[in-house]
């Protein structure tokens, strides 16, 4: 496995969030779903080291994670394309992403070869590469933080909600784009979207107060009673 996040608990203050949490990606795309407060960004937190475990383990590539430095983490090989888009809008496209692989050690003397795969998967960056990133759309814009997280030559990228605020027609295309990425990264990615995540993904988990309420492939979600009246409006 790639990533081993066994019985892991944590929270904030007082507050418990995550209860018990076993999940693992090897060399496959994984969906996280569950509804709005669940936990998926506070488990994808515990992975980057912004948030520290109670109990439990995370190992990534047979190494213990947990509680490590989120910069430690980046370096080991784990990409993040964060919910908040976080880039730097006053900055052109070719800025935004050529800093995904600065800093980056396994990144370094390949950035050309990154960015080629980036401009290949996402034609139009190519287009807009010099356009100020800020005046660009929310489609275009998470296109741009996707292939920052590239940049970096990861191991496994991890998208919290890449759907988030999306048109229909982008959120298609950005699964598109994600199911083609999958033969070459390990990929977990959370969604509120089931019905379109789920054409992306080998996996998934759903997620619910805390807790893993189940675990299938993606066909087996996708035909799974609860699933289809709690996720998919059926
Ligand atoms: N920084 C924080 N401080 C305190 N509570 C938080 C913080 N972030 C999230 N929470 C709480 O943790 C729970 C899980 O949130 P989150 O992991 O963001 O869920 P999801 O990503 O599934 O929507 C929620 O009850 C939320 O209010
Ligand atoms: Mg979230």
């Amino acid at each position: 496995m790639i990533l081993e996040v066994k019985k892991l608990e944590t929270g904030y203050g007082k507050l418990g969030v995550l209860r018990a949490v076993d999940l693992s990606v090897g060399k496959e795309s994984v969906g996280l779903f569950g509804p709005n407060g669940a936990g998926k960004t506070t488990l994808i937190n515990a992975v980057m080291g912004m948030v520290e475990p109670w109990a439990g383990s995370i190992f990534f590539d047979g190494k213990e994670i947990g509680g490590s430095r989120t910069h430690l983490v980046a370096r080991a090989g784990i990409a993040l394309v964060p919910q908040e888009r976080e880039l730097f809008p006053g900055m052109s496209v070719a800025d935004n992403l050529a800093l995904g692989a600065a800093y980056v050690p396994r990144a370094k003397g390949i950035e050309k070869r990154q960015l080629d795969m980036v401009l290949q998967l996402f034609p139009i960056l190519k287009e807009r590469f010099s356009q100020l990133v800020g005046t660009m759309s929310g489609g275009q814009q998470r296109m741009v933080a996707i292939g920052r997280a590239l940049m970096a030559n990861p191991v496994l990228l991890i998208l919290d909600e890449p759907s988030l605020g999306l048109q229909p027609s982008i959120v298609a295309e950005v699964f598109e784009r994600l199911a083609l990425l999958k033969k070459e990264f390990s990929i977990l990615v959370t969604e509120q979207n089931v019905r379109e995540s789920l054409k992306a993904i080998d996996r998934g988990y759903v997620l619910e107060n805390g807790a893993v309420a189940l675990e299938d492939t993606a066909e087996g979600l996708a035909k799974n009673p609860h699933v289809l009246s709690a996720y998919l409006g059926i």
